[in-house]
């Protein structure tokens, strides 16, 4: 079963996932104006759309090209200066640092086995002084029916801390939420965030 964004990115009039994140809008103070941003897992890109529309340049990249093509469509739009292209997570090769990784509700859908490399990577390619923001799922609810095929890799409680022990900690979080999708499907999420600086 496809998971519920794939139709959901098509409609263009609507942002899947709402508005930009509330960590997000509080990094922004500490980047530096020409800051190098990547979205990885970007979905139709509110996080990327927000940042390019306050003038950073961003790279974004998703696995679906629904995602892709949506965020193309905002860029054109909104005369935004991002860069997008559909990617693996798994397969993404870094061409530079940057100063700011955003990976937000994407760790959860890819394998278990993967997860620690992926991670790795990310904070190699992370600027000296540079942060990653990760929003993962955990196990302390249940996956909701519609996702049970594509999160195959949900995080314990705290494990994502543990991959940033040897950074600074900036903001962590861990909450439940409500929440429904299109399909009418009420659930709960657990989730942690955290932001880590290099
Ligand atoms: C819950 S959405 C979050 C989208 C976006 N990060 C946000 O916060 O609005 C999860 C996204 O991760 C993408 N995704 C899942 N597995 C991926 C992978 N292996 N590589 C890249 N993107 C992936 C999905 O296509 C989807 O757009």
């Amino acid at each position: 079963m496809k998971p519920f964004w794939e139709e959901e990115y098509l409609n263009i009039k609507r942002s899947v996932f709402g508005k930009q994140s509330k960590e997000v809008e509080e990094i922004v103070p500490l980047l530096k104006k020409d800051a190098r941003i990547l979205d990885a897992g970007c979905g139709d890109g509110r996080h990327a759309a927000y940042l390019a529309s306050l003038g950073f340049c961003v790279d974004a990249f998703d696995i679906s090209e629904n995602a892709v093509n949506k965020l193309k469509f905002i860029k054109e739009k909104d005369r935004l200066n991002i860069n997008i292209w559909v990617c693996d997570m798994d397969d993404f090769e870094f061409m530079y640092e940057y100063d700011l990784i955003i990976v937000h509700g994407v760790l959860q859908y890819i394998a278990k086995e993967k997860q620690q490399g992926i991670i790795e990577k990310l904070k190699r390619y992370t600027a000296q002084g540079g942060y990653n923001i990760i929003a993962v799922f955990t196990d302390e609810e249940p996956i909701p029916d519609d996702l049970k095929d594509a999160m195959v890799g949900v995080f314990r409680e705290g494990e994502i801390k543990k991959y940033y022990a040897d950074w600074e900690t900036v903001m962590f979080q861990s909450y439940k939420f409500n929440d429904e999708h299109e399909n009418g499907l009420k659930h709960c999420h657990a989730l942690n965030k955290i932001i880590a600086k290099k």
